[in-house]
């Protein structure tokens, strides 16, 4: 039997130090997880990508392929973006392309591919306008955005606890549109 595949795409945001307990949990639930992260984000764990790789059985992917290159992850059947940063919420809401993972998921909701969203940001970042209208435009896409009660609220600034970050919020809402799971 295969199992499904999750693509859980990363910004650079600080709870992606934790990533790997999020695979891990992704894991235990039955998913084939392909980790991918924004450029910013790689460099932030430059140190850990070996061991991300050896943990998922996939590459980590993050950057656009060559044309003439192939992709070796399987399709997926869910697309979980968290953390998202700021700034990758507002490209994607405004349908730019500036990074690989953003790319992605631009394209994702016209293929009919589910996904999530779950930001990471202080309060600060929040009280730009674009921020809740970008909110407002992934879900009315579809695009199941955790933020606010039941997801992510933000914090003041100084005061992010990365180790809390909810990732299980974010799993769950991926397990619902995979009716084995
Ligand atoms: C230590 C540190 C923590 C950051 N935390 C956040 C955060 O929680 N949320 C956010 O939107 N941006 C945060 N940023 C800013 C992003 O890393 C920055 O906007 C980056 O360009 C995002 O690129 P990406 O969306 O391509 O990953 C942080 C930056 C640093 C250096």
């Amino acid at each position: 039997m295969t199992t499904p595949t999750l693509y859980l795409f990363c910004a650079a945001a600080p709870p992606i130090h934790y990533v790997a307990e999020a695979i891990e949990n992704a894991q235990a639930r039955g998913w084939t997880v392909c980790l991918g992260l924004t450029p910013t984000a790689a460099t932030w764990m430059e140190d850990h990508l070996a061991g991300l790789e050896a943990l998922t059985g996939h590459r980590v992917r993050s950057t656009y392929r060559m044309p003439e290159d192939t992709i070796s992850w399987p399709a997926p059947d869910v697309i979980c973006f968290a953390p998202i940063t700021t700034n990758s919420l507002n490209a994607w809401a405004l349908g730019l392309t500036p990074s690989w993972p953003v790319g992605v998921v631009v394209e994702a909701v016209g293929k009919g591919t589910p996904v999530v969203a779950m930001p990471c940001m202080n309060q600060a970042l929040a009280a730009h306008p674009q921020v809740d209208r970008s909110v407002a435009v992934l879900r009315e896409m579809g695009v199941a955005v955790l933020y606010g009660e039941g997801g992510w609220v933000p914090n003041p600034p100084g005061q992010g606890r990365p180790a809390e970050y909810p990732w299980h919020l974010a799993v769950d809402a991926a397990d619902r549109f995979v009716p084995q799971l």
